[in-house]
């Protein structure tokens, strides 16, 4: 019987931050990892690293637009370093995934990148931004 291996991202607490719309899309985000993890191994894995990391790069790029212009409407003062590191997750993810298909190699540099960047990417930026909005009344 065909072991399913646990989801690369656990959704807990630490990356709850509390604003609704936020929360979602990281759990968007979140979902389309756990399915390029789950294909890692699969015979047509080029093709599925292709599918997610597509999906990922559009899902991304709305999801660092909705919140830069969160950071707008609140006042962020981190704002320009914030979206500083937005790019640099477009940037690093392009050139691991180069690797991951031109070496034929596993993908496992490219998914600890991602898993290290949600661990603390969004648990810790993410979550001084909603903090930041929240200590002004204006999350949610
Ligand atoms: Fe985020
Ligand atoms: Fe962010």
């Amino acid at each position: 019987m065909a072991s399913q291996s646990a989801p690369l991202i656990e959704w807990d607490e630490v990356l709850a931050l509390g604003d609704e719309a936020i929360d979602r899309q990281h759990k968007g985000l979140a979902a389309i990892i756990n399915e390029l993890h789950s294909h890692r191994d699969s015979p047509d894995r080029d093709a599925q690293v292709m599918r997610c990391l597509t999906s990922m790069y559009l899902y991304a790029k709305e999801h660092f637009w909705d919140e830069e212009a969160f950071m707008d409407r609140v006042g962020y003062p981190d704002r320009a370093e914030h979206a500083t590191l937005h790019c640099e997750f477009v940037q690093k993810t392009h050139d691991l995934t180069d690797h991951c298909l031109t070496d034929a190699s596993p993908c496992e540099e490219l998914l600890d990148f991602l898993l290290t960047w949600f661990r603390t990417h969004v648990a810790v930026e993410d979550a001084k931004l909603v903090a930041f909005a929240k200590g002004r009344g204006s999350a949610g």
